[in-house]
C-alpha cells in the first residue's frame, strides 16, 4: 500500500476518475475548496445520510428532523456569538503572499517536533525488539524528553493566545519559533489578524435598504430558533432531539486536503434537549451512541479514537471529538459537545421571546440545556472512502484497485451483466434488472469482457455482479459475485434480492 500523502492523491485520482467527486467550475480551473459530486459520489453521499438519518431519527422515538434555511435573520448570528467570536487568528507571508492561520502555523511546528519523537521511539523499538518499554523510553531518552518540553512550552503559550484572542502573543510565538513560510522558507511576516468566517451577502432589491445577512456556518442555529415550535407541534418531551442534515458554509482560511476542509460542506447535526444538571449523562450516551454508528459500518474500530478537548468553546461544559484515522493521520471528523443553556438563553436574550420548556414531571418551566451530535457529511465521505481504497495483487499476476465500501452505502448494489449481446441474453438481463431495480439500485452493463466489466465496478464498489449466460435461459438461475472475496455461486434468479439484501445489513 502506499505511503499516507500518496493515499490521498490516489483516491483524489480515483475520486474524479470514477465519477465521485470533480472540483468545482473545473473548465475554469476550479474554485478554491468548492467541490462537486459526481454521480457515484452523490449516491455514496446520500447513502452516508440516510444512514445517518436512519441512526438518528429512525430508530430513535424521541428525534425528529426539520430541515431549516440556509438563511436566518442577522440576530440569529449576532445571539450564537458567530459575528464576535466566529474569528480565526490570520498572518500573510510578504514574500509568498500566502495567507495562513496562525494557529496552524504553531501546530503545524508542534506535529514537525512530535513527528521527531515517534522516529526515535520507532527506532529505539527497532534496536531494542520484544524488551522494549515504550513508556520507559520517553520518560528517560534525553533527546525525547528535551522535546517533549519544548512541545509543552509552545502549548503554554498558544493556548492562552488563543483563549484571549491575543494577536501580538501569536505573532511573538511565531517570530520566537522562527517558523517559516512553508512556500517561500521566509520568515518575513505581517501581523496576525482577525477574521471572520462567515460569508455575507445582501438581501433587498435596493442597495439603501439592503440587509447584510450570513450563509448559515452550522446548520444548528436553525434547529434552536426552532425548537419550542416542534417541541409544542410535536408534543416532545424533554429528553427530545431534533436532527438536521444540510450546508453550511465558512470562509476558511487554510483550505487544503481535498473535501477535508471546504468553504461549502453539509453537516449532520442533532440537538438533544434535556434537564439541566442531566447533560453529563446524556453526553456520555451520545459519545457512546456515535462511536457505535461509525464501528456498526464495518470501518476497524481502531482506526477511530476520542480526543477530549481540552479547551473548552465559552459555551461548552464538555466536548469530545471522535477523530478518524484519515490519510493525513488522526484528525476530527465529527464533534460531541455539551452546550449547556447557552444559545436559547442567547436567542431568549436578543428575540425577548420565551424559550423556555414546561417540564409536566418535575411542574417547573427552565431553559433546556443541550447535547449536540455534530458531523461533517463530507468527511464521512473522505473517511469511507480511504478506509476502501484497496490495491490488491491477485493470484492470476493481475492487480486491481477496489473499493471496499461498506454494501449499504456504496452507490450501486448490483450490476447485471449479459455474458454476450447476443442469444436474448440482454432480454433476460433487462427483465431481470427489472424486477430488482424497485429494491435496490441495479447498474446495467453489455460492453467488454466479463473481466473488464467487474474490474470496473470493483472501482466504485459494487458489492454484487450477476451475470446471465446461455444456462440462464434453460434454468433461470445466475452467477452471483461478491467484490471483496471475488467468489462467484449460481443462484436462482428470485434468490438475487434476498442474497443482496442480506449483504446489505448492518450488524449493530
Ligand atoms: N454545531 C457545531 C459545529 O458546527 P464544528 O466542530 O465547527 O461544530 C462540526 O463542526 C463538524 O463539521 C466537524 O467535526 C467537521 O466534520 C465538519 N466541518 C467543520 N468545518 C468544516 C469544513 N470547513 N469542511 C468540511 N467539514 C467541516
Amino acid at each position: 500500500m502506499a505511503n499516507n500523502e500518496d493515499l490521498l492523491k490516489k483516491i483524489i485520482a480515483h475520486a474524479k476518475e470514477y465519477g465521485f467527486v470533480f472540483q468545482s467550475s473545473e473548465i475554469y480551473d476550479g474554485l478554491s475548496a468548492v467541490y462537486d459530486y459526481a454521480q457515484n459520489g452523490s449516491e455514496l453521499k446520500k447513502n452516508i445520510r440516510d444512514y445517518w438519518w436512519k441512526a438518528m431519527v429512525q430508530m430513535h422515538e424521541n428525534i425528529v428532523g426539520i430541515d431549516s434555511s440556509i438563511f436566518m435573520h442577522p440576530t440569529v448570528w449576532k445571539a450564537s456569538g458567530h459575528v464576535d467570536a466566529f474569528n480565526d487568528p490570520m498572518i500573510d507571508n510578504k514574500d509568498s503572499k500566502k495567507r495562513y492561520r496562525a494557529d496552524v502555523l504553531v501546530e503545524d511546528h508542534m506535529a514537525k517536533i512530535e513527528a521527531k519523537i515517534d522516529k526515535e521511539v520507532a527506532k529505539a523499538a527497532k534496536r531494542f525488539g520484544d524488551a522494549f518499554n515504550e513508556e520507559e523510553f520517553k520518560s528517560t531518552n534525553p533527546r525525547v524528553l528535551a522535546n517533549i518540553e519544548k512541545i509543552e512550552g509552545i502549548k503554554n503559550r498558544l493556548y492562552p493566545a488563543m483563549e484571549n484572542n491575543d494577536m501580538d502573543a501569536f505573532k511573538n510565538l511565531i517570530e520566537d519559533l522562527e517558523i517559516a513560510c512553508p512556500m517561500s522558507g521566509s520568515k518575513n511576516w505581517t501581523e496576525v489578524r482577525q477574521f471572520n468566517l462567515m460569508f455575507s451577502t445582501n438581501m433587498g432589491a435596493t442597495a439603501e435598504g439592503a440587509t447584510e445577512i450570513f450563509l448559515r456556518p452550522e446548520t444548528a442555529q436553525g434547529i434552536f430558533v426552532n425548537y419550542l415550535n416542534v417541541q409544542k407541534t410535536g408534543r416532545m418531551k424533554i429528553p427530545f432531539g431534533i436532527a438536521q442534515t444540510g450546508k453550511a458554509f465558512r470562509n476558511e482560511i487554510v483550505a487544503r486536503q481535498f473535501i477535508f476542509r471546504m468553504r461549502e460542506f453539509e453537516q449532520m447535526e442533532m440537538q438533544f434537549f434535556v434537564r439541566p444538571g442531566e447533560e453529563m449523562k446524556w453526553y456520555e450516551y451520545w459519545k457512546d451512541q456515535r462511536m457505535k454508528w461509525h464501528t456498526s459500518l464495518g470501518i476497524p474500530a481502531e482506526k477511530f479514537r476520542f480526543h477530549d478537548h481540552d479547551k473548552l468553546a465559552h459555551y461548552a461544559n464538555a466536548a469530545a471529538d471522535i477523530e478518524f484515522d484519515f490519510p493525513m493521520g488522526f484528525k476530527e471528523l465529527e464533534g460531541i459537545h455539551s452546550r449547556t443553556d447557552f444559545d436559547l438563553s442567547a436567542h431568549e436574550k436578543h428575540s425577548g421571546k420565551k424559550l423556555r420548556y414546561h417540564d409536566p414531571e418535575l411542574n417547573q418551566s427552565y431553559v433546556p440545556y443541550v447535547v449536540e451530535t455534530s458531523i461533517g457529511l463530507d468527511r464521512m465521505f473522505l473517511a469511507v472512502m480511504s478506509n476502501a481504497y484497496t490495491e490488491e495483487e491477485l493470484e492470476d499476476g493481475n492487480s486491481r484497485v477496489v473499493m471496499k465500501l461498506p454494501p449499504v452505502l456504496a452507490p450501486y448494489k448490483v450490476a447485471i451483466f449479459p455474458l454476450t449481446k447476443k442469444d436474448g441474453l440482454p432480454d433476460k438481463a433487462r427483465e431481470i434488472m427489472d424486477n430488482l431495480k424497485y429494491d435496490h439500485m441495479c447498474f446495467y452493463e453489455e460492453k467488454d469482457a466479463i473481466g473488464k466489466r467487474y474490474r470496473r465496478h470493483d472501482a466504485i464498489g459494487t458489492p454484487y455482479c450477476i451475470t446471465v449466460d446461455h444456462q440462464t435461459l434453460e434454468d433461470n438461475t445466475v452467477t452471483i459475485r461478491e467484490r471483496d472475496s471475488m467468489k462467484q455461486e449460481r443462484i436462482a434468479i428470485d434468490k438475487i434480492s434476498g442474497v443482496v439484501s442480506e449483504g446489505l445489513k448492518v450488524r449493530h
